[in-house]
């Protein structure tokens, strides 16, 4: 069965051809990352704009390179929930149009938990992936960790599935974001703290990991801000500086410091998390996923601590992409939608 995955929510266009929910035949992904680099952050403005304008080629691109035509394509898979708002409707009602003109069956999909159904893609016509053989055990255990998104799964199997906690306020993707603008480096953030941090001391700076109640929860704004007072402190400087003002304070090694600290308890804050959710739920396997899962030291830390085999997507499907969406609606086998009425739902 062969799935045209569509997805749309932030900055990515993406269209990909995935067969029986594990063999990717192509995976198109058009960003408009650098429209929105001069303003740190995503404008959903600009991404649903830049959406329209590439979209029909996204999927044109995504048949061809899978030397697909329609009659080829048994169903369409689309990204209706969470995301920006102008953004998905833009993948929804393309897939919509899609479905009624095309004659075929139509599924919403949920990116948030689609995202760990990168790792069930174990084989690949195209080159340059690098994925595993073997495919996901259950029950296995979810870490979604993105730029919207921090979340520990429990999958007991493809449609029985249980959330086990999320952030309280920002994403760590979100957090790696902000630390990254307070420090002066490169929009998105995650990349660029992963770069500095290999230059600093990851125990030159003290900082605190916060409590939650529930052991699955996760809370990463205030380690946002515990990096602000420390890098206005290594400035010189009291509370009240502006922290545009910081970048050009720091030498290149505070900062390298400042991204090392911050990097590593992010990810003892997640590992912490994992060990407890092992213990507690027995897992067989253990998927890393989001665009944060692209994080080296995150992979090496989790496999060093968790005991579990440790299953993660090529970088190329870590971040947003529509093979992972294909190869959910695979496996979840949901009724398909009504492609006159799906509708987006932008927060769950
Ligand atoms: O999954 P994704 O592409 O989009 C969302 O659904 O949010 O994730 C994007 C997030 C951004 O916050 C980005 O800074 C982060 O993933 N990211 C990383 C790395 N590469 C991307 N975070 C830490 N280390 C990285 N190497
Ligand atoms: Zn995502």
């Amino acid at each position: 069965m062969k799935i045209l995955g569509i997805e749309s929510s932030a900055d990515e266009t993406a269209a990909a051809v995935v067969e029986d929910g594990h063999l990717m035949l192509s995976s198109v992904v058009a960003s408009s990352l650098d429209l929105h680099t001069v303003y740190g952050g995503i404008v959903p403005e600009i991404a649903a704009r830049s959406h329209i304008e590439v979209i029909t080629p996204v999927i044109t691109q995504a048949l061809a390179d899978a030397a697909c035509t329609w009659e080829d394509i048994d169903a369409i898979a689309v990204t209706n929930r969470p995301g920006l708002i102008g953004s998905l409707l833009i993948g929804v009602l393309t897939a919509r149009t899609l479905a009624i003109i095309k004659k075929k069956p139509l599924y919403g999909i949920n990116h948030v938990l689609a995202h760990a159904y990168a790792n069930f893609i174990t084989d690949a016509k195209l080159s340059g992936y690098s994925l595993s053989q073997n495919p996901p055990q259950f029950p296995a255990l979810g870490l979604i960790v993105s730029g919207g998104h921090t979340q520990i799964m429990l999958y007991r199997s493809h449609t029985d599935y249980q959330l086990l906690g999320q952030t309280r306020d920002d994403a760590v993707g979100e957090a790696f974001d902000k630390v990254a603008k307070v420090l002066g480096l490169p929009y998105p953030g995650g990349p660029s703290i992963d770069e500095a941090a290999r230059h600093g001391d990851s125990a030159s700076v003290k900082l605190p990991k916060p409590r939650v109640d529930n052991p699955y929860d996760f809370s990463f704004s205030g380690l946002k801000t515990a990096v602000l007072r420390a890098a206005q402190q290594m400035a010189g400087k009291d509370f009240t500086l502006p922290s545009t003002e910081l970048p050009a304070l720091l030498t290149k090694t505070q900062k390298a410091d400042l991204a090392a600290s911050f990097q590593r308890t992010a990810i003892d804050i997640l590992a912490d998390a994992m060990v407890s959710a092992e213990k507690q739920y027995h897992p067989k396997s253990i998927l890393l996923a989001g665009g944060v899962a692209a994080n080296n030291s995150l992979r090496h830390t989790l496999s060093r601590r968790l005991r579990t085999p440790l299953l993660y997507p090529d970088i190329k499907l870590c971040t947003d992409n529509a093979a992972m969406i294909a190869s959910a609606a695979y496996y979840w086998q949901q009724m398909a939608d009504n492609p006159y009425e799906l509708s987006v739902i932008p927060s769950l």
